[in-house]
Protein backbone atom coordinates (compact mmCIF):
# COMPACT_ATOMS: atom_id res chain seq x y z
CA UNK A 1 0.00 0.00 0.00
CA UNK A 2 1.50 3.35 -0.87
CA UNK A 3 0.30 7.16 -1.19
CA UNK A 4 2.25 9.35 -3.55
CA UNK A 5 1.73 12.55 -3.70
CA UNK A 6 3.01 13.57 -7.05
CA UNK A 7 4.23 17.80 -7.77
CA UNK A 8 0.81 18.72 -5.81
CA UNK A 9 0.25 22.86 -5.84
CA UNK A 10 -2.70 24.47 -4.98
CA UNK A 11 -2.97 28.50 -5.35
CA UNK A 12 -5.40 30.52 -3.85
CA UNK A 13 -5.46 33.77 -6.04
CA UNK A 14 -1.88 34.82 -5.65
CA UNK A 15 -1.66 32.60 -2.66
CA UNK A 16 0.48 29.31 -3.24
CA UNK A 17 -0.26 27.70 -0.28
CA UNK A 18 1.03 24.43 -1.14
CA UNK A 19 4.03 24.74 -3.80
CA UNK A 20 5.17 21.86 -5.38
CA UNK A 21 5.39 18.95 -2.41
CA UNK A 22 6.04 15.22 -3.63
CA UNK A 23 6.14 12.54 -0.77
CA UNK A 24 5.69 9.20 -0.36
CA UNK A 25 3.83 7.77 2.01
CA UNK A 26 4.04 4.01 2.95
CA UNK A 27 2.26 2.37 5.85
CA UNK A 28 3.15 3.71 9.62
CA UNK A 29 2.66 7.27 11.04
CA UNK A 30 3.62 10.43 9.61
CA UNK A 31 3.95 13.32 11.52
CA UNK A 32 3.34 16.47 9.52
CA UNK A 33 4.86 19.24 10.75
CA UNK A 34 4.63 23.43 10.04
CA UNK A 35 3.83 26.35 11.67
CA UNK A 36 0.32 28.09 11.69
CA UNK A 37 -0.47 29.26 7.50
CA UNK A 38 2.68 26.42 6.35
CA UNK A 39 0.07 24.59 4.08
CA UNK A 40 -1.01 21.64 6.30
CA UNK A 41 -4.66 21.61 6.05
CA UNK A 42 -4.66 22.32 2.73
CA UNK A 43 -2.45 19.69 1.43
CA UNK A 44 -4.19 17.20 3.87
CA UNK A 45 -7.39 18.09 1.72
CA UNK A 46 -6.26 17.62 -1.28
CA UNK A 47 -4.74 13.99 -0.14
CA UNK A 48 -8.48 13.40 1.25
CA UNK A 49 -9.99 13.89 -1.88
CA UNK A 50 -12.06 16.90 -1.20
CA UNK A 51 -9.88 20.07 -2.54
CA UNK A 52 -8.43 19.79 -6.01
CA UNK A 53 -5.16 20.54 -6.27
CA UNK A 54 -4.17 23.12 -9.07
CA UNK A 55 -1.09 21.72 -10.66
CA UNK A 56 -0.11 17.61 -9.73
CA UNK A 57 -1.85 14.92 -8.29
CA UNK A 58 -2.31 12.16 -5.56
CA UNK A 59 -2.41 8.79 -6.65
CA UNK A 60 -3.03 5.77 -4.62
CA UNK A 61 -1.61 2.37 -4.99
CA UNK A 62 -0.68 3.79 -8.31
CA UNK A 63 -3.92 4.76 -9.38
CA UNK A 64 -5.03 8.68 -9.66
CA UNK A 65 -7.87 8.98 -6.34
CA UNK A 66 -10.37 11.07 -8.40
CA UNK A 67 -10.56 8.01 -10.40
CA UNK A 68 -11.50 5.42 -7.45
CA UNK A 69 -14.35 8.20 -6.26
CA UNK A 70 -15.76 6.19 -3.70
CA UNK A 71 -13.68 3.40 -3.62
CA UNK A 72 -11.34 6.00 -2.31
CA UNK A 73 -13.39 7.10 0.47
CA UNK A 74 -14.01 3.42 1.30
CA UNK A 75 -10.48 3.33 2.35
CA UNK A 76 -10.12 6.79 3.74
CA UNK A 77 -10.64 7.90 7.85
CA UNK A 78 -10.84 12.20 8.14
CA UNK A 79 -10.60 14.10 11.19
CA UNK A 80 -10.74 17.85 9.70
CA UNK A 81 -9.11 20.30 11.33
CA UNK A 82 -12.86 22.21 12.12
CA UNK A 83 -14.48 19.24 13.26
CA UNK A 84 -18.79 19.90 13.06
CA UNK A 85 -20.33 18.66 15.20
CA UNK A 86 -24.13 18.14 15.67
CA UNK A 87 -24.02 18.82 19.49
CA UNK A 88 -27.72 18.14 19.97
CA UNK A 89 -26.84 13.92 18.97
CA UNK A 90 -25.60 11.88 21.60
CA UNK A 91 -21.91 10.36 21.21
CA UNK A 92 -23.72 7.22 20.05
CA UNK A 93 -26.54 8.33 17.87
CA UNK A 94 -23.88 10.68 16.05
CA UNK A 95 -21.51 7.60 15.48
CA UNK A 96 -24.22 5.68 14.31
CA UNK A 97 -24.96 8.30 11.81
CA UNK A 98 -21.50 8.73 10.59
CA UNK A 99 -21.39 5.23 10.34
CA UNK A 100 -24.83 5.26 7.96
CA UNK A 101 -23.52 8.08 5.99
CA UNK A 102 -19.89 5.25 5.27
CA UNK A 103 -22.15 2.93 4.34
CA UNK A 104 -22.22 0.17 7.40
CA UNK A 105 -24.87 -1.85 7.95
CA UNK A 106 -26.55 -1.78 11.36
CA UNK A 107 -24.94 -4.98 12.79
CA UNK A 108 -21.61 -3.91 11.73
CA UNK A 109 -21.86 -0.38 12.98
CA UNK A 110 -23.04 -1.55 16.11
CA UNK A 111 -20.40 -3.81 16.76
CA UNK A 112 -17.67 -0.97 15.28
CA UNK A 113 -19.05 1.36 17.67
CA UNK A 114 -19.10 -0.18 20.70
CA UNK A 115 -15.14 -1.13 20.05
CA UNK A 116 -14.10 2.27 19.18
CA UNK A 117 -15.64 3.33 22.14
CA UNK A 118 -14.18 1.40 24.35
CA UNK A 119 -10.95 1.89 22.29
CA UNK A 120 -11.36 6.10 22.67
CA UNK A 121 -12.52 4.82 26.18
CA UNK A 122 -15.69 6.88 25.79
CA UNK A 123 -17.83 4.20 27.05
CA UNK A 124 -18.76 5.79 29.90
CA UNK A 125 -20.32 8.52 27.96
CA UNK A 126 -22.10 7.10 24.88
CA UNK A 127 -25.24 8.37 25.63
CA UNK A 128 -24.21 12.22 26.25
CA UNK A 129 -25.23 15.14 24.41
CA UNK A 130 -21.57 15.80 22.24
CA UNK A 131 -22.65 19.52 23.70
CA UNK A 132 -22.01 18.00 27.08
CA UNK A 133 -18.63 16.70 26.83
CA UNK A 134 -15.12 17.98 27.64
CA UNK A 135 -12.59 19.36 24.55
CA UNK A 136 -10.71 16.28 24.94
CA UNK A 137 -13.61 13.96 24.42
CA UNK A 138 -14.70 15.53 21.81
CA UNK A 139 -11.44 15.14 20.20
CA UNK A 140 -12.05 11.73 20.67
CA UNK A 141 -15.48 11.37 19.56
CA UNK A 142 -13.59 12.80 16.17
CA UNK A 143 -10.83 10.19 16.32
CA UNK A 144 -13.44 7.33 16.33
CA UNK A 145 -15.35 8.58 13.71
CA UNK A 146 -12.55 8.84 11.27
CA UNK A 147 -11.98 5.25 12.24
CA UNK A 148 -15.28 3.80 11.88
CA UNK A 149 -14.82 2.36 8.51
CA UNK A 150 -11.51 0.60 9.51
CA UNK A 151 -9.77 2.85 7.19
CA UNK A 152 -6.54 2.09 5.17
CA UNK A 153 -5.39 5.70 5.22
CA UNK A 154 -6.21 7.59 8.16
CA UNK A 155 -5.53 11.42 7.95
CA UNK A 156 -5.90 13.81 11.42
CA UNK A 157 -5.78 17.29 11.66
CA UNK A 158 -4.59 18.53 14.52
CA UNK A 159 -6.04 15.79 16.79
CA UNK A 160 -4.01 16.16 19.80
CA UNK A 161 -5.08 20.05 20.43
CA UNK A 162 -7.26 19.87 23.68
CA UNK A 163 -5.79 16.47 24.72
CA UNK A 164 -4.40 16.17 28.46
CA UNK A 165 -1.09 14.19 29.18
CA UNK A 166 -3.15 10.99 29.71
CA UNK A 167 -5.13 11.31 26.58
CA UNK A 168 -2.03 12.00 24.67
CA UNK A 169 -0.24 8.88 25.83
CA UNK A 170 -3.87 6.55 24.81
CA UNK A 171 -4.34 8.60 21.77
CA UNK A 172 -0.49 7.42 21.10
CA UNK A 173 -1.12 3.80 21.82
CA UNK A 174 -4.52 3.45 20.05
CA UNK A 175 -2.52 5.08 16.73
CA UNK A 176 0.49 2.95 17.05
CA UNK A 177 -1.59 -0.08 17.31
CA UNK A 178 -3.88 0.71 14.39
CA UNK A 179 -0.80 1.93 12.05
CA UNK A 180 0.15 -1.52 11.73
CA UNK A 181 0.08 -1.84 7.53
CA UNK A 182 -1.74 1.29 7.49
CA UNK A 183 -0.61 4.75 6.41
CA UNK A 184 -1.62 7.45 9.55
CA UNK A 185 -1.14 11.17 9.21
CA UNK A 186 -1.15 13.71 11.71
CA UNK A 187 -0.52 17.36 10.65
CA UNK A 188 0.64 19.31 14.07
CA UNK A 189 2.67 22.52 14.92
CA UNK A 190 3.19 21.60 18.37
CA UNK A 191 6.57 18.95 17.87
CA UNK A 192 6.57 16.95 20.89
CA UNK A 193 2.85 16.34 20.25
CA UNK A 194 4.23 13.79 17.53
CA UNK A 195 7.65 13.75 18.13
CA UNK A 196 7.48 9.95 19.90
CA UNK A 197 3.82 9.12 17.57
CA UNK A 198 5.07 9.36 14.02
CA UNK A 199 7.90 7.34 12.87
CA UNK A 200 8.74 9.60 10.16
CA UNK A 201 7.95 13.21 9.78
CA UNK A 202 7.33 15.65 6.76
CA UNK A 203 7.65 19.47 7.42
CA UNK A 204 6.77 22.39 5.52
CA UNK A 205 7.01 25.63 5.55
CA UNK A 206 5.49 28.59 3.12
CA UNK A 207 3.75 25.56 1.62
CA UNK A 208 7.28 23.59 0.47
CA UNK A 209 8.40 20.61 1.95
CA UNK A 210 11.79 21.23 3.69
CA UNK A 211 12.83 18.39 5.37
CA UNK A 212 11.53 14.67 5.43
CA UNK A 213 12.50 11.58 7.48
CA UNK A 214 12.59 9.47 10.80
CA UNK A 215 13.05 11.39 14.10
CA UNK A 216 16.68 9.86 14.11
CA UNK A 217 17.38 11.16 11.09
CA UNK A 218 15.82 14.44 11.12
CA UNK A 219 17.27 15.17 14.59
CA UNK A 220 20.59 13.98 13.21
CA UNK A 221 20.49 17.31 11.06
CA UNK A 222 20.74 19.69 14.12
CA UNK A 223 23.64 17.12 16.02
CA UNK A 224 26.42 19.73 17.57
CA UNK A 225 24.57 22.72 17.11
CA UNK A 226 22.21 22.55 20.37
CA UNK A 227 24.44 23.47 23.63
CA UNK A 228 23.24 24.37 27.26
CA UNK A 229 25.03 26.05 29.96
CA UNK A 230 24.05 27.73 33.44
CA UNK A 231 24.23 31.50 33.58
CA UNK A 232 23.67 33.70 36.37
CA UNK A 233 19.93 35.21 36.31
CA UNK A 234 20.90 39.10 35.45
CA UNK A 235 22.51 37.79 31.96
CA UNK A 236 19.63 35.74 30.82
CA UNK A 237 18.22 39.51 28.77
CA UNK A 238 21.41 39.95 27.28
CA UNK A 239 21.85 35.77 26.49
CA UNK A 240 18.18 36.22 25.32
CA UNK A 241 18.78 39.63 22.78
CA UNK A 242 21.91 37.80 21.02
CA UNK A 243 21.53 33.80 21.11
CA UNK A 244 18.17 31.29 19.76
CA UNK A 245 17.36 30.16 23.20
CA UNK A 246 15.00 27.01 23.45
CA UNK A 247 14.19 26.30 27.12
CA UNK A 248 15.25 28.33 30.42
CA UNK A 249 15.25 26.58 33.75
CA UNK A 250 15.34 28.30 37.00
CA UNK A 251 17.57 26.27 39.21
CA UNK A 252 17.41 26.47 43.02
CA UNK A 253 20.53 28.44 43.53
CA UNK A 254 19.16 31.32 41.39
CA UNK A 255 21.19 30.93 38.03
CA UNK A 256 19.78 29.59 35.11
CA UNK A 257 20.25 26.47 32.90
CA UNK A 258 19.64 27.85 29.33
CA UNK A 259 19.38 25.53 25.91
CA UNK A 260 20.43 27.00 23.23
CA UNK A 261 20.52 26.60 18.96
CA UNK A 262 23.98 28.03 17.60
CA UNK A 263 26.88 26.77 15.10
CA UNK A 264 29.23 27.42 17.96
CA UNK A 265 29.33 27.27 21.47
CA UNK A 266 29.02 31.38 22.44
CA UNK A 267 31.46 30.31 25.62
CA UNK A 268 33.20 28.31 27.29
CA UNK A 269 31.30 26.94 29.97
CA UNK A 270 28.99 25.28 27.14
CA UNK A 271 28.51 21.90 26.90
CA UNK A 272 26.54 20.02 23.89
CA UNK A 273 22.59 18.91 24.59
CA UNK A 274 21.36 15.84 22.97
CA UNK A 275 19.64 17.22 20.32
CA UNK A 276 15.71 16.47 19.74
CA UNK A 277 12.80 17.19 17.09
CA UNK A 278 11.49 20.54 18.48
CA UNK A 279 15.10 21.69 18.02
CA UNK A 280 15.36 21.11 14.39
CA UNK A 281 11.53 22.23 14.15
CA UNK A 282 12.81 25.95 15.96
CA UNK A 283 16.11 25.71 13.59
CA UNK A 284 14.08 25.44 10.70
CA UNK A 285 11.73 28.32 11.89
CA UNK A 286 13.61 30.67 14.01
CA UNK A 287 10.93 32.78 14.50
CA UNK A 288 7.87 30.43 14.20
CA UNK A 289 7.47 30.05 11.03
CA UNK A 290 8.04 33.59 9.58
CA UNK A 291 10.42 33.35 7.01
CA UNK A 292 14.40 33.70 7.82
CA UNK A 293 16.14 34.77 4.41
CA UNK A 294 19.67 33.61 5.53
CA UNK A 295 18.07 29.69 6.37
CA UNK A 296 15.80 29.62 3.00
CA UNK A 297 18.97 28.13 0.65
CA UNK A 298 19.91 25.47 3.14
CA UNK A 299 20.19 22.23 1.23
CA UNK A 300 22.21 19.88 3.68
CA UNK A 301 20.93 15.91 4.74
CA UNK A 302 17.23 15.68 3.68
CA UNK A 303 16.33 19.15 3.92
CA UNK A 304 15.34 20.40 0.31
CA UNK A 305 15.48 23.61 -0.21
N1 LIG B 1 -9.81 28.72 0.96
C1 LIG B 1 -8.74 29.54 1.01
N2 LIG B 1 -8.71 30.70 0.33
C2 LIG B 1 -7.63 31.52 0.34
N3 LIG B 1 -6.51 31.27 1.03
C3 LIG B 1 -6.47 30.13 1.75
C4 LIG B 1 -7.57 29.20 1.78
N4 LIG B 1 -7.23 28.15 2.56
C5 LIG B 1 -5.99 28.41 3.01
N5 LIG B 1 -5.52 29.59 2.53
C6 LIG B 1 -4.19 30.17 2.79
O1 LIG B 1 -3.23 29.18 2.47
C7 LIG B 1 -2.17 29.16 3.41
C8 LIG B 1 -2.06 27.78 4.05
O2 LIG B 1 -3.20 27.56 4.89
P1 LIG B 1 -3.46 26.19 5.64
O3 LIG B 1 -3.36 25.08 4.67
O4 LIG B 1 -4.73 26.33 6.40
O5 LIG B 1 -2.21 26.13 6.63
P2 LIG B 1 -2.02 25.33 8.01
O6 LIG B 1 -3.03 24.26 8.07
O7 LIG B 1 -0.61 24.81 7.92
O8 LIG B 1 -2.16 26.34 9.11
C9 LIG B 1 -2.48 30.27 4.40
O9 LIG B 1 -1.77 31.41 4.01
C10 LIG B 1 -3.96 30.47 4.26
O10 LIG B 1 -4.32 31.78 4.57
MG1 LIG C 1 -4.41 23.82 9.49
Amino acid sequence: MELLIDKVSKKFKDKKAVDNISLELMPGVWGLLGANGAGKTTLMRMIAGIMQPTSGQVLYDGVPIQTLGEGYRDVFGFLPQEFGFYPEFTVKDYLAYVAALKGLTERESRRRIRELLERVSLTDVYNKKIARLSGGMKRRVGIAQALLNDPEILILDEPTGGLDPGERVRFRNLLSEFAHDRIVLISTHIVPDVEYIATCHAIIRDGRLLATGTTEELVRLVEGKVWSCTIPARAVPEYESRLQIISLRNENDGSVSIRYLAENPCNDISVPSVPRLEDLYLWLFPQGGVENPKRTSRKKGGIHR
